[in-house]
Parts: structure tokens; C-alpha cells; sequence
């Protein structure tokens, strides 16, 4: 069985499909982190984010893996390196979008992605885990909050790593990044047409997980 979670950045979706999955006793599977790490590579080796052909064959070749971490955070790792932290940064972060936007790279990534969900019961975050990556998927979920709320959030989790940015400046980040997401011709951020929408603006995360696993049980999941 998978559990599908899509929706913008910030709207809360890694930490909820990790508990989900912690609760569910499922594995959880991060697509974002993969589409990170290939950004990461691509940034080290200098490959130009236009060059659509040279992406595909890096996400080709890059051996990219999680392995269970502290608090349940998955650590990431591209071939033998741990790129858990490195994969977050800004650079990556302001990077990833354009990098993910090419056919070549999702090509390959939703080969990946559709591996990892073979191996068994998972829930699944992203952008297009129920219109395209699983579209059979038992439950889809997509969830959403304003764009203050979610430039709210990315704000503390970035301080509490020593990065300093104005409310604003956030705002404008989770803006572009989800008009790029959404506008692009392949796989485009959308919810799936049987998809619940759960908007998180006005709640916490103990209260997203409570109705997310209410909505899961009404469908028999985990079954
Ligand atoms: O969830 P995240 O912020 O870690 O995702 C990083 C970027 O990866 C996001 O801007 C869009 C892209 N992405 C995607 O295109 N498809 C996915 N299934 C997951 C992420």
C-alpha cells in the first residue's frame, strides 16, 4: 500500500509522512531529498542547470539511498557520502527547482521512486507521487497551508541552524518556488483529482497526523 503526500514547499509534508509512516510502521520515502541530491552533485561538478541531457546522466548514476537516522530523519546518502545536511542548504534549496524541472532527471527519478515503493508498504512525499510517480496509490493526500504560514515555518527551521531571513524575503522564496513547481511542463505540482486537500495553516502537527490517519482509516489504510 502507499500513501501519497503531495503539496507545496512548507506545507509540512516530510515531518507528516514521517510520523505517518512511524505510526503505520511503513517505510517513508522523501522524493524531494533525491531530487536534492542530484542538485548537490550537479553543483559540485559544475554541470550547467540547463544542461537537461548531463542532469539525467548524473540522477543516472547517482546511487542515492536513505538509511534510518535520529528522531526518525532519514539520513541521505549519494553513493558512500552523507549528504543529509548538504542537501538543505541555500544554494541547493534556491537550485533544486530547475534542476528537477527537467524531463531527463524525473525520467530517472520516478524509475527510483517506483523501486523503492516496490520493496513494500510506504508512505510517500513530493510533488507528483499521486498524479504521476503512483498514481494507484490506496490514499492521496495534498496538503497545503498559506504562503505565510509555510514562509513561517521555513523561517524557524532555518534559524534554528543559524540562518537569519526576513519574513518577506521567505515569502518571496516559497513564491517562486511554487510557481516554478507548478508552471513546469513535466510533472507539474497539482493535486491529484482524488486527492484530499488538508489545509495546515490553523493547525499543529499532532493535529494533521490525527486527521490525516482519521481520512486513512475511513479507506482501510493501513488495512
Ligand atoms: O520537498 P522539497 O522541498 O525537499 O523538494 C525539493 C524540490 O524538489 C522541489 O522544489 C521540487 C522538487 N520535487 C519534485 O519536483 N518532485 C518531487 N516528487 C519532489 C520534489
Amino acid at each position: 500500500m502507499i500513501v501519497a503526500i503531495d503539496g507545496p514547499a512548507g506545507a509540512g509534508k516530510s515531518t507528516i509522512a514521517r510520523l505517518l509512516a512511524d505510526r503505520f510502521g511503513w517505510t517513508y520515502l522523501d522524493t524531494g531529498a533525491m531530487y536534492r541530491a542530484v542538485t548537490l552533485l550537479a553543483l559540485e561538478q559544475g554541470i550547467s542547470l540547463d544542461d537537461g541531457e548531463e542532469l539525467g546522466f548524473l540522477a543516472r548514476n547517482a546511487e542515492i539511498s536513505f538509511q534510518p537516522g535520529p528522531a526518525g530523519v532519514p539520513r541521505v546518502f549519494a553513493g558512500c557520502r552523507e549528504v543529509t545536511e548538504s542537501i538543505r542548504t541555500p544554494e541547493v534549496t534556491s537550485s533544486v527547482s530547475e534542476v528537477s524541472a527537467h524531463p531527463e532527471v524525473r525520467a530517472i527519478m520516478v524509475e527510483k521512486q517506483r523501486q523503492c515503493m516496490d520493496m513494500g508498504n510506504a508512505v510517500v512525499d513530493g510533488r507528483d507521487i499521486g498524479t504521476v510517480v503512483c498514481p494507484g496509490a490506496e490514499l492521496k493526500i495534498y496538503l497545503t497551508a498559506s504562503v505565510a504560514e509555510r514562509a513561517r515555518r521555513r523561517r524557524l527551521e532555518v534559524e534554528k541552524k543559524g540562518v537569519r531571513v526576513s519574513q518577506k524575503r521567505m515569502e518571496q522564496d516559497i513564491v517562486a518556488r511554487d510557481d516554478f513547481d507548478s508552471n513546469r511542463l513535466v510533472a507539474p505540482l497539482k493535486a491529484a483529482a482524488d486527492a484530499v486537500v488538508v489545509d495546515t495553516t490553523d493547525l499543529d502537527i499532532g493535529e494533521v497526523v490525527e486527521r490525516i490517519t482519521e481520512i486513512a482509516e475511513r479507506v482501510g489504510v493501513p488495512g
